[in-house]
């Protein structure tokens, strides 16, 4: 039976909103790379936005709906406190259509170890390692049952190259970029199709350098600052070819290849030059 096009026009519609997208799970959503990342996925993923500030991801989560008929939640929690990361978890392990998880919140700090406020240090411990697990571990069963998805976990080139005043901050990041290699290794043993990625920025314009007060020229030429979006087009290219570890931007590749194949000992003082 002949119908003219706009008769179809609704229910053409009705099937694009209603129809389940797959969805990925973003900490750190309400700003820098973590936004990025979710503007770039909210055509294709529905949403789980978490981060502190509840204000942001509500004006988020409106906007990306309206734009692009995803399903957009939100999820205000400290994860750095157990109460709320107890219920993230929870909440996370339970989405079946769950793809994608992004453990991207963090933060930076600056100062020499011994006269770093320690409570500052530990938070810092809590959400770039201890979230990350506690994240992991709670979807990562379904999705090797499933045998699809895939984990990003926003690590640094600081996991790689040191500076002084950034002693937790480089231990950090170096123990999400080993765990995500341990992961990667464990899932080729369990010939799992399911993905991990270390994403590894160097200096990015977002707010991690506003919330430390500092001013952008003063800590690096402006040809090695990426923007968020460039970081995020690296890593979800990556992540289509299987790529472990992603280094956006070729001078950062080229600089932690130079260092790779150096002697621990010049490393080292190269690092400590660069820190005077
Ligand atoms: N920018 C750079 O130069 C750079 C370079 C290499 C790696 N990175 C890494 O990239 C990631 C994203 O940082 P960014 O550059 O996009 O900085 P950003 O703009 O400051 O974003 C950080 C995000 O983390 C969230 N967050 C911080 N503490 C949290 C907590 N306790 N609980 C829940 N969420 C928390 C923040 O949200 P709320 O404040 O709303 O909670 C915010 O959404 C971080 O892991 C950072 O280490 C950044």
């Amino acid at each position: 039976m002949f119908r003219p096009l706009g008769s179809l026009l609704p229910l053409q519609w009705l099937m694009a909103s209603t129809a389940t997208k797959p969805l990925a799970a973003i900490t750190g959503a309400s700003s820098g790379i973590g936004l990025a990342f979710a503007k770039k996925l909210a055509p294709t993923h529905d949403l789980l936005l978490i981060a502190r500030r509840r204000e942001l991801l509500e004006a988020l989560a409106a906007d990306l709906s309206t734009r692009h008929r995803s399903h957009v939640t939100i999820l205000a929690a400290d994860l750095t406190e157990a109460d709320d990361l107890t219920r993230i978890t929870t909440r996370v392990a339970a989405q079946p259509s769950l793809e994608l998880l992004i453990n991207n919140a963090g933060f930076g700090n600056r100062g020499l170890f011994w006269q770093t406020d320690l409570d500052t240090i530990d938070k810092m411990h809590r959400l770039h390692i201890n979230a990350v697990l506690r994240l992991t571990h709670a979807v990562l069963g379904a999705l090797v049952a499933r045998n699809r998805g895939a984990i990003i976990n926003v690590a640094s080139v600081a996991a790689f190259a040191q500076r002084a005043g950034n002693a937790s901050y480089g231990a950090t990041k170096s123990w999400l970029a080993t765990f995500t290699e341990g992961l990667h290794l464990d899932l080729v043993h369990a010939r799992s199709a399911v993905t991990v990625q270390a994403l590894c920025p160097g200096y990015t314009y977002s707010g991690f350098h506003d919330l430390l007060g500092e001013k952008r020229q003063s800590l690096a030429p402006r040809s090695l600052w990426l923007t968020a979006e460039a970081v995020v087009d690296a890593s979800l290219q990556g992540l289509a070819r299987g790529q472990l570890v992603v280094v956006p931007g070729w001078r950062y590749r080229w600089l932690l290849a130079v260092l790779s194949k150096l002697p621990l000992g010049l490393k080292v003082r190269l690092e400590a030059a660069a820190s005077r």
